[in-house]
């Protein structure tokens, strides 16, 4: 692996951890003093990068970074790239997962970083040199992906998040169970940050916790997002994302649904967008009652609440997983089908967990349904919103446009 190449030590002493993961059927190992994880881009905005890594001893925090420009090569009739890294970010505290903010960027503008800590030692632990984009301006076209459920198969997640990259999205959304057990620390690293490296050293990546996360410290650890951390917000472009924790409570009057009735509220963004992990319309065969025996009730009782306010506060996407399969719904308002001044909801669970099933009869409210492995991409442009959705050999399963 590339980000293992800068180690510093390769002897193995009383000290050094020996860290061990598997996927994709290879083993590999860090021997040593090293990064182990990262660097990862996380919350993005016009102005700031947050940027992620963990090394396997404690050591310092330090980002260089600097503007992508040309400049001109004496003797060479073009001007080559280059990277300067003429500006620096540190932190002198000694710690293991490493968390830098880099300010006073420019919009939609390409920089180069790489990272670099130092251990009591004095050893020097530094990454590749890579690159990222600060978010786009309000009229900017933009793109982004939506994946989730990839917990416990890094091998399809690893394809899956290397075909989204090869999209070049602006940023992507995991709707959560990112790992089989979020109070096993290893985890974060062999089923998602690892499988997602090449993803994630360029790409800032949101996810919305699933109940595999167990509200674990970890989760809150490996992550860097505005507010709590576990419901948030943003704006991208002309659009507004809420991210909701659906394993907490999203009754009327609770801390969580009060904040998303006011973040929905105070949003005035052309598109709004929500995600979070669990169904409010699923076609599942047994989740919400076993279809084989009985009636479901082909929802999450978790987010019923939250139906209401996406319909009120002009929602047009709410994103979700927990099921493991597409279902993409019909526009839905009161209850039914309303073409007009519904709200879609796409259930993208399909990032590499086994794969679940649907109910043997059709539900009211399906529009699309795929039981593969998938991912989403979509790309806006101003009033016009495009979805496209991939399995995970690459066929386009799936389309939707809307207009505004
Ligand atoms: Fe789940």
């Amino acid at each position: 692996m590339n980000k293992y190449k800068h180690l510093i030590n390769s002897k193995i002493s009383a000290l050094s951890v020996v860290f061990l993961c598997a996927f994709q059927s290879t083993l590999f190992a860090v021997e040593g003093t090293g990064i182990i994880a990262g660097p990862y881009l996380q919350h993005v905005t016009q102005t700031s990068m947050v940027i992620m890594w963990e090394t396997n001893v404690a050591a310092t925090s330090t980002v260089k970074f600097g503007k992508a420009r040309f400049v001109p090569a004496p003797g060479r009739n073009k001007p080559e790239p280059k990277a300067p890294l003429d500006r620096v970010v540190s932190l002198d505290k000694m710690i293991n997962i490493h968390e830098v903010r880099l300010e006073n960027l420019e919009a939609q503008t390409d920089y180069f970083y790489q990272v670099l800590s130092v251990s009591k030692d004095g050893k020097i632990l530094e990454s590749d040199v890579f690159i990222f984009q600060t978010a786009v301006r309000e009229d900017s076209p933009f793109a982004y992906v939506v994946m989730g459920d990839n917990r416990t198969y890094p091998d399809r997640f690893k394809k899956l998040t290397d075909m989204a990259y090869a999209e070049r999205p602006n940023f992507v959304i995991n709707v959560g169970d990112v790992v089989s057990d979020g109070k096993v620390k290893e985890q974060w690293i062999t089923e998602y940050l690892a499988p997602a490296a090449e993803l994630m050293h360029r790409v800032p990546t949101y996810v919305s916790i699933g109940n595999h996360e167990r509200d674990a410290k970890w989760y809150y650890r490996y992550v860097s997002y505005p507010g709590n951390e576990n419901y948030y917000s943003f704006d991208y472009g002309n659009a507004h994302f809420t991210i909701v924790d659906s394993n907490k409570d999203l009754s009327p009057g609770s801390k969580e649904y009060e904040w998303i009735k006011a973040d929905l509220a105070s949003s005035k963004a052309k598109w709004k967008f929500v995600a979070h992990h669990h169904p409010p319309y699923s076609s599942d065969s047994d989740d919400y009652g076993n279809t084989a025996y009985s009636l479901s009730t082909r929802m999450a009782p978790e987010v019923k609440s939250l139906i209401p306010l996406y319909e009120q506060h002009g929602v047009d996407i709410v994103w979700c997983g927990h099921i493991h399969d597409y279902e993409r719904t019909w526009p839905i308002r009161g209850g039914k089908v309303d073409e007009k001044n519904g709200v879609i909801y796409i259930q993208a669970g399909g990032g590499g967990a086994g794969l679940e099933n649907f109910a043997p009869t059709r539900s009211w409210f399906t529009a699309k349904l795929l039981r593969y492995w998938q991912y989403c991409l979509v790309t806006i442009h101003d009033g016009t919103f495009r979805m496209m959705a991939y399995d995970i050999d690459g066929k386009m399963y799936d389309f939707l446009e809307l207009k505004k």
